[in-house]
């Protein structure tokens, strides 16, 4: 087979790169590398290119056309809930017209599957303890409407010609595979520890007043190697007939921030107690995906916990440029 992976240089793009190189699938990643580095996708052909740009529609159909792709795995999008309530419009191009690119030229191009990154951010503020993809959406973000917008975009394109398609709804992804794979960015609560840690300040924690058992918000924490195997089960599964087209890909038990926090204390030996600072506006108390769907249907599992997930993502951090050294 051979696999299209938009955005594939990415954190967990190149998770599902290297697992699909590994499986023997022919893979060509597309990406502007604006947040990612091209030694991150090894040996696989890249194409280095803006997915939302004038022309891009063209270019992509000829990729696709001289590597006779047959499927597209679509992660590139910009990712900054902040960023998006600040420059909506340019989110709004890039998320969403980025893809309605790279679908117009699998179009052309006779394409016919793609899986693509939603979040659980379509959910906004979810009004039950446990989400389920039939819970109501109703994202508080530009960010979290690009992706539900994408979603519609794919049942849409299924209708009209016949697309097959499946959207994973990611919940916090975390840890590393492979230690060169670390998550760069620092937006998410165990990079954001790790880089106060780097810089000898304490982590921070935004409210600890919520309802819940020890007052910090709780999420559901996906090791991203285990995320990236969902796309290789939704893969396998768009050669058969799905039931459904949209899978939460979590574990189903949640995580405090205060958790988290300790955790890393515990697998670093640094002392990680925090400074604790007002809430953030925005912040849901608890987001904790039901898992049943995926497992039922796709037969994937995520079961690393979170000892496992914040060991992978110290190792990774210690593997990169802002090692910590320990007092
Ligand atoms: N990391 C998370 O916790 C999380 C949670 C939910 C959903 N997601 C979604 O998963 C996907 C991947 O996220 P990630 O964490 O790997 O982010 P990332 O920024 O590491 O990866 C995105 C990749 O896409 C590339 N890219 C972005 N815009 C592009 C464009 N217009 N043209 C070409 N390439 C472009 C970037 O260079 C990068 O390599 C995104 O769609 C994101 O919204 C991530």
């Amino acid at each position: 087979m051979s696999i299209m992976v938009v955005g594939g240089a990415g954190y967990i793009g190149a998770h599902v790169v290297r697992l699909l190189q590994q499986a023997g699938e022919d893979v060509v990643v597309v990406d502007d590398l604006s947040t990612s580095s091209a030694e991150r996708v090894g040996e696989s052909p890249l194409v280095v290119m803006d997915v939302a740009a004038d022309g891009a529609v063209g270019r992509l159909e000829d990729v696709m056309r001289e590597h006779a792709v047959d499927a597209v795995i679509h992660f590139a999008a910009r990712k900054q809930v902040g960023e998006s309530v600040a420059r909506p419009l340019w989110y709004y191009r890039q998320n969403v017209g980025g893809m309605v690119n790279v679908l117009e030229a699998m179009q052309e191009a006779g394409v016919r599957k793609m899986i693509f990154s939603s979040s659980a951010a379509v959910y906004g503020m979810p009004p039950v303890e446990v989400v389920e993809e039939d819970t109501v959406k109703n994202p508080i973000n530009p960010y979290g409407r690009t992706k539900l917008i994408g979603e519609w975009i794919l049942e849409d394109c299924e209708r009209a010609w016949g697309l097959n398609w499946v959207a994973l709804r990611y919940f916090n992804v975390a840890g590393a595979g492979w230690p060169d794979l670390g998550d760069g960015a620092v937006m998410n609560l165990i990079p954001m520890v790790l880089d106060r840690l780097s810089r000898g300040e304490a982590p921070r924690v935004f409210g600890e007043d919520y309802p819940t058992p020890d007052g910090t918000c709780i999420r559901d924490y996906v090791h991203v190697k285990d995320l990236a195997e969902a796309h290789i089960a939704a893969m396998r599964a768009l050669d058969g007939q799905l039931a459904h087209h949209v899978f939460n890909v979590g574990t189903g038990t949640g995580a405090s921030v205060t958790e988290v926090v300790r955790a890393i204390g515990e697998v670093s030996g640094l002392d990680t107690t925090p400074v604790v600072e007002p809430r953030r506006p925005g912040d849901p108390p608890q987001l904790i995906a039901s898992a049943a769907r995926i497992e039922d249907e796709l037969g994937f599992r995520s079961a690393t916990g979170l000892g496992e997930i914040v060991a992978s993502a110290w190792e990774a951090w210690q593997a990169g440029p802002r090692r910590i050294e320990r007092p």
